[in-house]
């Protein structure tokens, strides 16, 4: 049996009218650019989130970046975040005009370590970016903790980590402000590109609505320089519709995992990544760590698994970033994880076969 590693049309297929309805309805009332529908999802985000506010923009780099310069970060600022997240982590906080520093992250919850922290503060440092990274949330309370000390502002990349939650707490609703990706694959996914900036503070949800929008502050008078970061009409209808389900496809991908732990635990070989106790991840990836890990890669690909790296090359060590001066070394435990994670076929559809067939394709090509 092959199965694959998302399986976008099974998660569809039940709701198609009810996509081809909504998109209807934006149509007849060309509500293309922001509108009624991204106003509405929005609330609703809020809602969902246990934040106050959510501004919907055009993906989860402008709300990863839109956060930060809402905050007054930019040039000459530092701005902490983990070597083990995709690049736009940190090309966001380029983008906004400040430096990367880099934090290893602790071994077990794959996140931000913050036995680490306050090493890399320096008087320049502006805020951190803890990364919820596979639907795993960071370690909140020493972060907030540090950030409080230090007086410096937290963003939470929660691009990965829809309804995920801390001590009962919402990602999105614990730091200054949380990023979400709305990128199709995502827990919950957009018809093309779309994000959202959460936020309590109302002074930086005005702050971010007006720069997402070319920094009118009402049409065509412009009180600060902005971009065009406005979510389309569209992808606001499509996301209010699956936002209803989003938790039954959390719980589902939870006991997805759940099965996987159990049946792969134990193997010489192969670890499986138990979640941190103080807190519900959705798992918008499921992950391993395998020795030999691109060789079981190919193996299983060959025999029809689906899986993915994510990521293969720790940020530090990305040829973008070569100017920043790291090199092999620099971060450890991100480095390890980079050449042992691997990701296994993981969504809510996802039936107890193909998980089944999956863990015996795994221990048949570890046992090879
Ligand atoms: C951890 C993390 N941060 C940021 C992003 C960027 O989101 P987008 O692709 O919507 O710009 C992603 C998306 O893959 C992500 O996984």
């Amino acid at each position: 049996m092959s199965v694959p590693f998302l399986d976008l049309k099974a998660h569809h297929d039940p709701h198609r009218a009810e996509f081809l309805a909504a998109i209807g309805e934006v149509i007849d009332c060309n509500a293309f650019a922001g509108g009624p529908y991204v106003a509405k999802f929005e609330e609703e985000f809020a809602v969902y989130c246990e934040a106050k506010h959510a501004i919907a923009v055009g993906n989860g780099t402008d709300a990863l970046w839109l956060a930060l310069l809402g905050l007054g970060v930019g040039a000459g600022d530092e701005v902490i975040t983990v070597p083990s997240t995709f690049m736009a982590t940190a090309e966001a906080i380029t983008y906004a005009g400040a430096k990367p520093v880099f934090v290893d992250i602790d071994e077990r919850s794959c996140t931000l370590d913050p036995a680490r922290l306050e090493q890399a503060i320096t008087p320049r440092t502006k805020a951190i970016v803890p990364v919820h990274l596979f639907g795993q949330m960071a370690d909140m309370d020493p972060i907030m903790e540090i950030a409080r000390k230090h007086k410096l502002y937290v963003v939470e990349d929660a691009c990965q980590a829809h309804g995920a939650t801390y001590k009962g707490r919402k990602a999105g609703s614990i730091g200054h402000a949380g990023a979400f990706s709305f990128y199709p694959g995502k827990n919950l996914g957009a018809f093309g590109e779309g994000g959202a900036v959460t936020t309590n503070d109302p002074v930086l949800c005005r702050k971010i609505q007006v720069l997402r929008d070319h920094g009118q502050d009402k049409k065509y008078y412009h009180s600060v320089i902005g971009w065009n970061c406005r979510m389309d009409g569209i992808q606001g209808a499509v996301l209010s519709i699956k936002l209803r389900t989003l938790e039954q496809g959390n719980a589902a991908r939870r006991a997805h995992a759940k099965r996987y732990d159990g049946a792969l635990a134990g193997l010489p070989t192969l670890r499986v990544l138990p979640p941190a106790s103080y807190g519900i991840p959705v798992y918008h990836l499921y992950v391993v760590r395998v020795q030999q890990r691109d060789r079981v890669l190919d193996a299983l690909t060959k025999r029809g698994i689906g899986c993915g790296i994510h990521y293969p090359i720790p940020v530090h060590l990305q040829q973008a970033y070569a100017g920043l001066g790291h090199g092999v070394g620099s971060f450890p435990v991100a480095e390890r994880c980079a050449h042992e994670f691997l990701s296994l076929p993981m969504f809510p559809e996802l039936t107890p076969e193909q998980i089944a067939a999956v863990v015996t394709e795994v221990k048949a090509v570890l046992a090879a």
